[in-house]
């Protein structure tokens, strides 16, 4: 085995790097994109982190030395400009992550309006759909890059009390459209993952873990007993987009402390 020091990495954590990469994050405004955009580029990647709360994207942007896009996802025109932006402000992009995404209809799936499955869909599949194919002449004339799509373990599992149907459909659907683009976009070398997360404490959580009842209920249904947190869904990002995970495509890799292990 070689000598490292802290200066000279051991080849296995230089693998982990994305120095001189363009990347773009959607949903970087908040919660698991801004720890995933923080993390990408603290590995050396330039960053454009995209949303529609412009004022913190232009500050997280200043810390990291990224760029703001600001784009409501849920609306194709915008999303149509995303990929351009970015392009002429950073140069073309060879990493994309789809982290933006909401539960929109939280009614019973009897319920749920035509309109609330449409944009539900539409932020959480559509927009991921689309942008993927926006960046692919990118990552295909640099010979080569890597799209993560950040799911949920719902879809693969039904969430007693908290409904949330066309979001588990939209959800569930991203594992499809990456086996789908992997196999149709290897041979560019362009690879495509999901990354499904169980629990995770951000803004649509909040109350989850704020609460006595629902806290106790996470913590029964999470065989590990401890919290996850970003560095648990940052790691598996870095892995799935630097050189480290070249060998990596079309797989949903579940992170949800054992939830689904049940
Ligand atoms: N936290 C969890 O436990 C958990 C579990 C499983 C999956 N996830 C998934 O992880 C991703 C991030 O969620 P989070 O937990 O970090 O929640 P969050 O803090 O609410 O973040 C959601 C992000 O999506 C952006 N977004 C929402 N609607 C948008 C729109 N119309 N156009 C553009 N951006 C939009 C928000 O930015 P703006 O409001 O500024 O637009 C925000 O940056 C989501 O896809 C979610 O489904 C989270």
């Amino acid at each position: 085995m070689s000598e490292s020091s802290p200066e000279s990495p051991p080849d296995a954590l230089r693998a982990f790097r994305l120095d001189g990469r363009v990347a773009i994050v959607t949903g970087a405004s908040s919660g698991l994109g801004e720890g995933i955009a923080r993390g990408l580029a603290s590995a050396g990647a330039r960053v454009a982190v995209v949303a529609r709360r412009r004022d913190r994207l232009g500050k997280l942007a200043e810390q990291i030395g990224g760029l703001a896009v600001g784009a409501d996802l849920g609306d194709a025109d915008q999303v149509a400009g995303v990929v351009p932006a970015v392009a002429e402000g950073l140069g073309p992009p060879t990493i994309l992550v789809n982290a933006a995404g909401a539960l929109l209809s939280p009614d019973k799936a009897e319920d749920e309006s035509l309109d609330g499955i449409r944009r539900t869909l539409d932020l959480n599949l559509v927009a991921p759909f689309r942008l993927a194919q926006d960046v692919f002449p990118h990552m295909r004339d640099a010979g080569g890059g890597a799209i993560v799509h950040i799911s949920s373990i719902s879809g693969r599992v039904g969430i007693p009390g908290i409904p949330q149907a066309s979001y588990a459909a939209s959800k569930l659907g991203l594992s499809g459209l990456t086996s789908e683009l992997a196999v149709q976009w290897a041979r560019h070398r362009v690879r495509v993952n999901t990354v499904a997360p169980g629990f995770f404490r951000s803004e649509i959580t909040e109350d989850l873990f704020e609460n006595e009842r629902s806290r106790a209920w996470l913590s029964r249904n999470t065989p590990l007993p401890i919290d996850g947190t970003p560095a648990d869904y940052v790691g598996a990002v870095l892995w799935l987009t630097s050189e480290a995970g070249r060998y990596v495509t079309g797989q949903t890799i579940v992170i949800d402390g054992g939830w689904t292990a049940r």
